[in-house]
């Protein structure tokens, strides 16, 4: 099992007040190592939320987040950060690459911290390597701003899988992207899983991409359920 989320409770605002808003109610879900599932939910539903207690950028009120067997919740600052950044790799809704710089450049920025000269090396080929691969290789001098939509997204995907991650976390990466750019980032998305056994856990409201996805499961009232 890569991951198990045990009766997890999560919401925002102070407990018993007025604008305390309750999020995940006794969620539970098992992802096993190379799985595909796709996440649906109305807005609000806490589908963001969810990935955010996967990727160890927040914690739940209860319960417990397992990653091959270890609860993350338990973790200290510096062990969850190296968690977040070799086993976590993240795709937002929109991009977010940084505008000021090239597209290599966003791609290498979670390899920054590497200190040696071979580790950025590797990085350095790796990036080649995953830009080929998507076909953005050729824009790899370019800003950010003079690409499509489609090249950018492309480019967040690489960036999230620099460090070679165990999960791809994607939050709507189809969000801002026309049905061809789905199909694109969709064959891309399983590709990885396919070939580097990359685990995926995508948030979407893409029925197109969610077919594709080998389980969907929907948010409701708190709860994940299978559809
Ligand atoms: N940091 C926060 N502080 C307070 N409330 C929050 C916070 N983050 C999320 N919420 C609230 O929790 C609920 C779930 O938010 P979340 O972002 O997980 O929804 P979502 O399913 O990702 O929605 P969308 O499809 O619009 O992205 C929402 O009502 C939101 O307003
Ligand atoms: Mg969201």
């Amino acid at each position: 099992m890569l991951l198990s989320l045990e009766h997890i409770n999560k919401g925002f605002g102070k407990q018993g007040d007025l604008s305390y808003r309750p999020v995940l109610n006794d969620l539970s879900l098992q992802l096993e190592e190379g799985e595909s599932m796709a996440i649906l939910g109305p807005s609000g539903s806490g589908k963001t939320t969810l990935l955010n207690l996967v990727g160890g950028l927040d914690t739940p009120d209860e319960g417990r987040v397992n990653f091959r067997g270890e609860d993350i919740t338990g973790y200290s600052p510096e062990e969850i950060d190296l968690y977040r950044n070799r086993q976590i790799g993240f795709v937002f809704q929109f991009h977010h690459l940084l505008p000021q710089c090239t597209l290599l450049e966003n791609v290498l920025i979670p390899t920054l911290v590497q200190s040696d000269k071979l580790s950025r090396e590797k990085s350095a080929e790796r990036a080649k390597t995953l830009m080929k691969r998507v076909g953005i290789w050729e824009f790899k001098n370019k800003l950010p701003g003079i690409l499509s939509g489609g090249e950018c997204q492309r480019a967040a995907v690489v960036r999230a899988m620099i460090n070679a991650p165990s999960i791809l976390l994607a939050d709507e990466p189809t969000g801002a992207l026309d049905s061809d750019n789905v199909e694109v980032m969709a064959d891309l998305l399983l590709e990885l899983n396919r070939s580097d056994g990359l685990t995926l856990m995508v948030v979407t409201h893409s029925i197109e991409l969610a077919r594709r996805m080998g389980r969907t499961l929907e948010i409701r009232s708190g709860k994940l359920q299978q559809i």
